[in-house]
């Protein structure tokens, strides 16, 4: 037997599509603003696919490319002018900044109305305490990607293995909120294989080219694979090693075009929420 592949692209494209009739029977038109700083190669890459796709849907998108030496205060000071346009619905402030920019006190600054990544401690609270919010786009992926495969959460063995605050923390908790029975592994577990071995919902979140090994899929289990790592010979691979877990998985995520394009159609649907809540006059999310 070899896995069914769940295709991410594809269900991306489907979902970008519809928000994008959504977006144009709209009185106003969603504004994006993506943040850049610094020269990080992946970031570009990733950037200008959340400008593009933004576009494409319809999304009033504009990417904000600041230098490496952008102090703490000017990035803080951009922050809070986008937090004070109107025109603005949502920010996404591309990660990683440079070291001497602290992540925390920029996300912290975000409006968490118009916090698209879900990043802010308002949002990640909210999703923790399971009331409406801005969820993080690729663990929201993650559960459109099970569903798509026909896969329920509800009383499911559920491994997450990475426990970041961007992936494997709400993917957690957003498994949890589907009723599975979640184990968050990491890098201090002490046997990661047998753990692996006994979900039936394998999600893997470390960012290490193919550390999963096949072996470690329990036969018939849905794998997820977040991970887009770049090999020394320039192949991009997920944390699974995918060709040896075909074998052994019911359904798996490829990389790329498995939980990439994903993020991609989560972010874009975020904006949208959080310009519909922002209108909406309780404005609360969901
Ligand atoms: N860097 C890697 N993934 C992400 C993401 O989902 N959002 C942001 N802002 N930065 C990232």
């Amino acid at each position: 037997m070899t896995a069914r592949l769940i295709d991410g692209k594809a269900l991306a494209a489907r979902r970008r599509a519809a928000l994008a009739e959504r977006v144009a029977a709209l009185p106003f038109r969603p504004g994006l603003r993506v943040v850049r700083v610094g020269e990080d190669p992946a970031s570009g890459v990733y950037v200008r696919n959340k400008d593009r796709a933004a576009r494409e849907a319809g999304l009033e998108s504009e990417t904000l490319h600041l230098p490496e030496a952008t102090t703490e205060p000017e990035l803080l000071a951009l922050v809070r002018r986008l937090n004070d346009d109107p025109a603005v619905d949502g920010i996404l402030v591309q990660l990683p900044l440079p070291a001497h920019i602290r992540t925390e006190a920029v996300l912290d600054a975000i409006d968490p109305a118009k916090d698209v990544d879900g990043f802010h401690p308002v949002n990640q609270g909210a999703l923790a305490l399971g009331r409406p919010g801005l969820v993080p786009c690729t663990p929201r992926g993650v559960m459109l990607l099970l569903e798509e495969a026909g896969v329920s959460p509800r009383g499911a063995r559920a491994v997450v293995v990475g426990r970041s605050t961007i992936v494997g923390k709400p993917a957690a908790l957003l498994l949890l909120g589907g009723d599975a029975t979640v184990t968050v592994a990491h890098s201090r577990t002490r046997d990661l294989a047998a753990e692996c071995r006994r979900a039936e919902i394998l999600v893997a979140a470390v960012g290490r080219a193919e550390m999963i090994r096949g072996d470690w899929v329990a036969p018939g289990a849905t794998v997820i694979d977040v991970g887009i790592n770049r090999t020394a010979e320039g192949r991009l691979v997920g944390d699974v090693a995918f060709a040896e877990a075909l074998p052994h998985a019911g359904a798996i995520t490829p990389v790329p075009g498995g939980v990439g394009p994903m993020t991609i159609a989560c972010l874009l649907e975020n904006t949208v929420q959080a310009a519909l809540a922002r209108r909406a006059p309780t404005r609360q999310g969901g």
